[in-house]
C-alpha cells in the first residue's frame, strides 16, 4: 500500500526550484577532514589514495586560518571527519579549540568506531574540558557481523563497533550517536538487518548510495543484486510505515519528516538503476565550507576536484569568495552532477517538495 502511494506521489511531484535560500557568504557548516589516514580499508573508500606528501594542517595553522574570518560567523555545526579523525595525535586540542572558537556551534565527529580504547580515551579527555552535550558521534556501519568486516577490510570490525557503541552509551550518555550505511552491491542484503539491529539499540540510521571511485574496486550492480536491493528497500519502507501507526498514506502529507524519510529510501533503487539528478537545490557550494587535510577548500564530497583554492596560501574568506569558488558554484548550480548521499539528499528533498504536491 505504502509503496504504491509513494509511486503515485512521485509521479505527481512538482519539483520546486526556488532560488537558493542559503546565503553565499555565510555558510552554516564547517567540515574539516583532519587526516586521510585510517585504521581500516573500506572497499569503497578512496581517501587513503588521496594522501599527499604535504603536511596535514597543524593546530596553529588551523587557528590562523580560522582567526578573524567573517565568513564563519554563522557556523552552527562543525564536522570533524577524515579518514579517521581521531587518529590525529592533536585531536583533543583541535576539538577543544573548535569548541571555544565556535561557542554556539554543535560538533559532529564522523568515525568508524574501530579503536574503542582510543575513542574512549579521547572522549574522557574531552569530558574534562568541554560540555559533551554539544557533541554527536556518527559511525559508518555497513552490515552485520562478517559483512561489516568484509566491507571494512578488517576482521573484528563489527565486534569493535559494538564494543565502542556499548562503552560510549555507558560512559557518555549525553552524546548523541547515529550510524550511516553506504549501500553497495556487496552489502545490500543487510539493509533490513541493519535497520532491525539499530532499532533494537535505538540508534538512528541513514542510508546513502555508493559513489564509485576510480581508485577502488569496481562494485557492479547485477540484476540479482538489484532484485535483492529492491526487496530490502520495499521491506524497510513497509516496516517504517507499519511502525508509524498511521492508517492512510495520505496522512503523510502532514507528516513531512516521515515522508522525507520514506522518499530517501524509495529513491535508492531508482537512483542506482538510473543515476541522475532528481531534485533541485543541493546545498553544496553555499551551506558547507569543506577543508581537506592540507587546507584545500572544496564544496562537495563527490566533486572534490572543484576546489576554490588553498586557505593556507590565500586566507579562508578570500578563497571562499574568490573566482575559483564562483566557478565551482556555477558548476553546481547547473545541476548536472548527482549523487544520493545523506549529507545532501535530505535537504534537497525538503527544499524541493515542501508543500508542492497534488493531493488527488
Ligand atoms: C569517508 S567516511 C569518514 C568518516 C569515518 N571514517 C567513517 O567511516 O564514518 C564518511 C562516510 O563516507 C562513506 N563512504 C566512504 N566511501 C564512500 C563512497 N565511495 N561512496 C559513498 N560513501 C562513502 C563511509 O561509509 C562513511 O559513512
Ligand atoms: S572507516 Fe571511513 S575513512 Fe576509513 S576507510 Fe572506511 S570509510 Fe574510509
Ligand atoms: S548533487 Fe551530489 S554531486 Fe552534486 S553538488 Fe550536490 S552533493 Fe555534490
Amino acid at each position: 500500500m505504502i509503496t504504491r502511494f509513494l509511486q503515485s506521489f512521485v509521479k505527481k511531484l512538482k519539483i520546486n526550484r526556488p532560488h537558493r535560500k542559503q546565503s553565499v557568504f555565510f555558510p552554516q557548516e564547517l567540515h574539516i577532514e583532519l587526516t586521510y589516514s585510517c585504521n581500516t580499508e573500506c572497499i569503497m573508500c578512496n581517501l587513503r589514495y588521496l594522501k599527499t606528501t604535504r603536511k596535514e594542517l597543524t593546530l596553529d595553522q588551523l587557528k590562523n586560518v580560522l582567526a578573524g574570518s567573517k565568513a564563519l560567523e554563522a557556523i552552527g555545526l562543525v564536522v570533524l571527519s577524515g579518514g579517521e579523525a581521531m587518529l590525529r595525535k592533536d585531536f583533543i586540542e583541535i576539538a577543544m579549540y573548535l569548541c571555544e572558537k565556535f561557542p554556539a556551534a554543535k560538533l559532529l565527529i564522523l568515525t568508524n568506531f574501530f579503536d574503542t580504547k582510543k575513542i574512549l580515551k579521547i572522549m574522557n579527555e574531552l569530558k574534562k574540558n568541554v560540555d559533551l552535550s554539544r557533541f554527536s558521534l556518527s559511525s559508518s556501519l555497513d552490515g552485520i557481523g562478517a559483512r561489516h568486516d568484509r566491507i571494512r577490510g578488517r576482521k573484528g570490525s563489527f565486534g569493535a563497533f559494538e564494543e565502542t557503541l556499548y562503552a560510549l552509551r555507558q560512559f557518555f550518555p549525553k552524546v548523541c550517536m547515529s550510524v550511516n550505511f553506504t549501500v553497495t552491491p556487496e552489502n545490500c542484503s543487510d539493509i533490513m538487518p541493519v535497520w532491525v539491529y539499530c532499532k533494537s539499540k535505538t540508534l538512528p540510521v541513514s542510508y546513502q548510495v555508493l559513489v564509485q571511485k576510480k581508485e577502488t574496486e569496481m562494485l557492479v550492480w547485477s540484476r540479482a543484486k538489484l532484485d535483492v536491493l529492491k526487496s530490502q528497500i520495499n521491506e524497510l519502507i513497509e516496516e517504517i510505515w507499519e511502525s508509524s501507526g498511521l492508517k492512510d498514506p495520505k496522512e503523510l502529507l502532514s507528516r513531512q519528516s516521515l515522508l522525507h524519510d520514506l522518499l530517501t529510501l524509495y529513491y535508492i533503487p531508482i537512483y542506482i538503476e538510473h543515476p541522475g539528478r532528481y531534485f533541485s537545490n543541493c546545498p553544496c557550494g553555499h551551506k558547507f565550507i569543506m577543508l581537506d587535510p592540507y587546507g584545500t577548500l572544496y564544496f562537495c564530497p563527490v566533486h572534490k576536484e572543484k576546489t576554490a583554492g588553498n586557505v593556507l596560501d590565500d586566507g579562508l574568506d578570500k578563497v571562499w569568495s574568490g573566482v575559483k569558488a564562483s566557478e565551482a558554484r556555477a558548476f553546481f548550480d547547473k545541476e548536472t552532477c548527482h549523487c544520493w548521499l545523506t549529507c545532501t539528499n535530505r535537504q534537497m528533498l525538503e527544499n524541493s517538495i515542501s508543500g508542492k504536491f497534488d493531493e488527488n
